[in-house]
């Protein structure tokens, strides 16, 4: 009889053992002074509600912490209104870690930043997110008519760019050839807009710009463009290849 139960209850142990899975051990987090704890609070649950990942709050020495002092490895995250940056860092083992990952890209992303400025303490925001380095993705919208474009740029402006990268003989030194500026992240606004800077300004007039020179002071006959042919000359430059200048220069190594 006693070994019947033994039995049992070895199937119960089993049986329970097997319900509750491997276990996962989650993140531990602490915040340090002076990083607003109720930030913090704020910010946790959207966070863990969007991914469930969950973290264990600690007092200090959590496997993340959000600190004013920065070791490696920290990712700045937001600047407090007294103008101290508040860091995310993990211990070595939580820098590999996906739920680390995914709290670090999240407060980085667009909803997590918006978080971060939601927070109000006295009806005041408390922290601002950091400006992320990434480029902000600037949508193109192609409208002009790439041939046309061709024509235009070869015509009036390789008298002074490089239009062709084929095209050994044409443009000057002190003009970046388009594919060079095709791959400039604001390509798209400086070629939108190239009429209103010198050299420019002073022979190109396009129709309805509103920008006029004084033809006495130009010393070739201007260029007149339309705001299609302007059109025209961005679809073509959108077809360059951009010419690869390396990397980019690296502000903060
Ligand atoms: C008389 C010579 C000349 C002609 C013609 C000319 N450019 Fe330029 N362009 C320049 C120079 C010089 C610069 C560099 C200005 C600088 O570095 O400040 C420049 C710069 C530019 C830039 C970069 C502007 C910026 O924001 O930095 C664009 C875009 C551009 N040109 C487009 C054109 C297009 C398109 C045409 C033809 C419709 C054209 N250019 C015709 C001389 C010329």
């Amino acid at each position: 009889m006693k070994k019947a139960i033994r039995i049992v209850m070895t199937l119960v142990v089993m049986w329970t053992g097997l319900l509750a899975g491997p276990r996962v051990l989650a993140l531990s987090l602490s915040v340090e002074e002076p990083i607003p704890k109720g930030l913090v609070d704020y910010l946790i649950p959207r966070f863990t509600l969007k991914t469930r990942v969950r973290f264990d709050r600690v007092i200090d020495n959590g496997d993340l912490s959000f600190t004013v002092n920065p070791h490696e490895g920290a990712v700045s995250i937001f600047k407090l209104v007294g103008g101290r940056t508040g860091y995310l860092t993990a211990t070595e083992a939580a820098l590999e870690d996906p739920s680390y990952e995914r709290f670090r890209d999240w407060l980085l992303s667009p909803p997590g930043r918006a978080t971060i400025s939601d927070y109000r303490e006295d009806d005041r925001t408390i922290a601002e997110p950091v400006d992320v380095k990434a480029k902000a993705a600037i949508s193109v919208v192609i409208v002009g008519d790439l041939d046309a474009g061709k024509i235009l740029s070869v015509s009036h402006c390789r008298r002074c760019h490089k239009v062709d990268r084929a095209d050994k003989y044409s443009g000057m030194d002190s003009s970046p050839s388009f594919h060079a500026m095709r791959s400039f992240d604001d390509w798209f606004v400086r070629f939108s807009i190239f009429y209103t800077v010198s050299p420019h300004k002073a022979l190109i007039q396009v129709a309805g710009s509103g920008i006029d020179q004084n033809p006495d002071l130009i010393p070739i006959a201007p260029i007149k463009l339309t705001f299609n042919d302007i059109n025209d000359i961005v679809a073509f430059v959108h077809s360059l290849e951009p010419l690869d200048l390396g990397k980019p220069v690296q502000m903060n190594p």
